[in-house]
């Protein structure tokens, strides 16, 4: 486990840090350079302690259709030990690729998609698909449709928190639009808004 690994990393560091300042007999020194190296273990652990408590929680946004169209589904959010797992089981699409972003508002109040705003790009990165790491937090890719309008999609992000600090995305929309995400700026040319819906906490996936 990576956290785990950091962890030992920082204790390693501490040890040889203070092994290392020991020829240096500047007591005043080896006191500084122990109490940052304390310092940043202890920051070390509380980081593990808030990873671990958010393992397993799930968020969902259930999606609906946008006027004049029949998309809806649910995508769901998990945290993982490295990641967030992403998983879309959407219907009535038309066949073929559809671009799924995560939107900045959960406002639905607009029956076209649009009250959700624009990509959730809290970094100001440019747009890209999610094979290029500074991309938009919300650029999600694609889905794929099969000839019954039928959708499954999985994808794996580290880009985003659910309710942490690091890109929160608690509260936030999902849009599906009518058309490819081509990776083109400014928005991957997807086109109109299919399914709109809001990330909200979900009960657990076991309970
Ligand atoms: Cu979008
Ligand atoms: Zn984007």
């Amino acid at each position: 486990m990576i956290i785990r690994w950091q962890y030992s990393f920082m204790l390693a560091l501490l040890i040889g840090f203070t092994v290392g300042c020991e020829s240096q007999s500047n007591t005043a020194i080896r006191q500084q350079a122990q109490l940052e190296a304390e310092q940043s273990l202890k920051q070390a652990a509380a980081e593990m302690e808030m990873v671990t408590a958010q393992v397993g929680q799930v968020a969902v946004a259930v999606m609906t259709a946008t006027a004049g169209n029949k998309t809806a589904g649910t995508v769901t959010f998990t945290q993982g030990a490295d990641g967030i797992a992403v998983e879309a089981t959407i219907r009535g699409l038309t066949p073929g690729d559809h671009a799924i972003h995560i939107h900045q508002f959960g406002d639905l109040r607009l029956d076209n998609g649009k009250g959700t705003g624009g990509h959730y790009n809290p970094q100001g990165h440019d747009h890209a698909l999610p094979s290029t790491e500074m991309r938009h937090a919300g650029d999600l890719g694609n889905l794929t449709a099969d000839a019954d309008g039928n959708a499954s999609y999985s994808i794996t992000i580290n880009n985003v928190t659910l309710d942490g600090a690091h890109n929160p995305i608690i509260g936030r929309g999902v849009i599906i639009h009518a058309k490819v995400d081509d990776g083109g700026q400014p928005t991957g040319n997807a086109g109109a808004r299919v399914s709109q819906g809001v990330i909200g906490y979900s009960q657990p996936s076991d309970g």
